[in-house]
Order: C-alpha cells, then structure tokens, then sequence
C-alpha cells in the first residue's frame, strides 16, 4: 500500500506564475499551427491538429504541478517556461500522420501501413517540423523543448525509441516527460488501446515499469501529484477524473 504524502495546492501562485507561461506557450502554438510548415490540413474542420497540442498542453499543465510541489527537481539552467513549452509540442509529429481525425478513435490494428510507420516515426517528422518553423520564422527554439520532442518515448533500460538511449543519457526532465506522457496516454480515447484507462489504473499500469523502464522517484512523486488529486484545480485537467 503507498503511503500519500501531503501536498497543497495556491491556486494564486498558479494564477500569478504559472498561467502567464501557459498563455504565452499557446501564442507560440498559435504561431506552429499558422505557420507554412504541414503537408495536409491536419483534419481541420475536426481540429484533429488542435487535438494533439491540447493533449501536449495538458501534459504541461501536469508538469508545471510536479515542479512546484518539487521545485528542486527543476533543473537550475533550464527555463520552467521552455519546459512547458517542449510538452506542448512533444507530439507536433502526429499532427503528419493523417489528415484524417478519426485517426484519434481508431484501433491501432485498424491503421493503415502508411499511418502506423508514420505514427511510428512521429519524432522523427517532429524535429522536421521545428527546423522547418525555425527556418522560416528566424526563430530559435529552446533546446529543452528538442530534448522532450525527441526523448519523451526513451526508457532507462534501452527498450523505448527512437534511439534506444539508456540510463543517464536520459536527464531529469526527459524522465518526467516519459512518465506523465505515458500516464496521460493511457487515459485518453487512443487507437493504441481498446479502452481509456481511469488515472488511477493509467498510473498503475506506467508504475509496472517503475526501476526498469522508468524512474522510480519520479514515478512515487507523480503517483503523489494525483493521488491528491491536485490536478482538479486545474479546469483543462479536471476531465482525467479523479484518483478514487
Ligand atoms: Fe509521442
Ligand atoms: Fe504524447
């Protein structure tokens, strides 16, 4: 049985600190969604494209809790903001998958070849997307933000991907990334499992790869987070439902 520590919840200091970033996170996705970088459409009238920054966005709500309940796990020469803002593009490569938002409801069998290796190579077509925004904006983006892009589906014991990394080449925020990516995932209508997962079972089912494919301090420290449920103070959040 885990035992819960405590935590409380300002929700002033997230009004004064944290939803300036998040306001300004969504003009520079405003920025990524008008800008000449996709090849389709991205399932417009569905706002299929809008879906995968809201699924980032979420994930940055969830990490702007972790770092102010454990501000020292925030590394001292990374910006919070910039952080957020690698979780709100982490997935920017699905938007390429399909213009076909029903993409979102489909199961993973019902894919298409095309669609899979496309899902598959997500990451991949990420980095091609920023470059792309970069070049034509004149913009350079932060390089946590490329950390969590291309990182955020490495595990510690080498079995994640795109490059199989291990260990320490994985750093603190990428770690966190990973779990809260995988957590959130499971809880959302996916085509890569029959059923959304309650958070509690989301958070027991990553738990499983605690110490091997995961963290096992950031895996107690997020299972805190929500086991407090301090993610329903957050309105954006409030459809992951509660830990009971
Ligand atoms: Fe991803
Ligand atoms: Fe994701």
């Amino acid at each position: 049985m885990m035992t819960k520590e405590r935590i409380g919840f300002s929700p002033d200091h997230w009004d004064r600190t944290i939803a300036p970033m998040m306001a300004r996170i969504d003009t520079r996705v405003g920025n990524l969604l008008r800008a000449p970088i996709w090849s389709h459409d991205g399932g417009l009238q569905d706002n299929s494209r809008e879906r995968w920054f809201q699924h980032g966005k979420d994930e940055a709500a969830i990490s702007a809790l972790y770092y102010i309940h454990y501000p020292n796990d925030l590394p001292k020469d990374v910006k919070l903001e910039d952080i957020l803002f690698g979780y709100a593009v982490h997935d920017i490569g699905k938007s390429e998958v399909s213009p076909d938002p029903t993409i979102w409801h489909r199961k993973r069998t019902d894919l298409t070849a095309p669609e899979l290796a496309a899902l598959q190579n997500h990451v991949t077509t990420a980095v091609t997307l920023l470059k792309r925004y970069e070049y034509i904006s004149g913009e350079t983006l932060p390089n946590v933000m490329y950390e969590i892009v291309t990182r955020h589906h490495e595990k510690l014991d080498g079995t994640g991907n795109p490059n199989h990394l291990i260990g320490d080449m994985l750093s603190p925020v990428v770690r966190l990334a990973a779990v809260i990516d995988q957590v959130v995932s499971r809880c959302e209508p996916r085509s890569y499992h029959d059923r959304s997962f309650t958070l509690k079972e989301a958070m027991e089912e990553v738990a499983k790869g605690s110490g091997t494919a995961y963290d096992p301090e950031v895996i107690t420290k997020v299972r805190n987070l929500f086991m407090n449920d301090v993610h329903l103070q957050i309105p954006t959040l409030t459809w992951l439902g509660s830990w009971k």
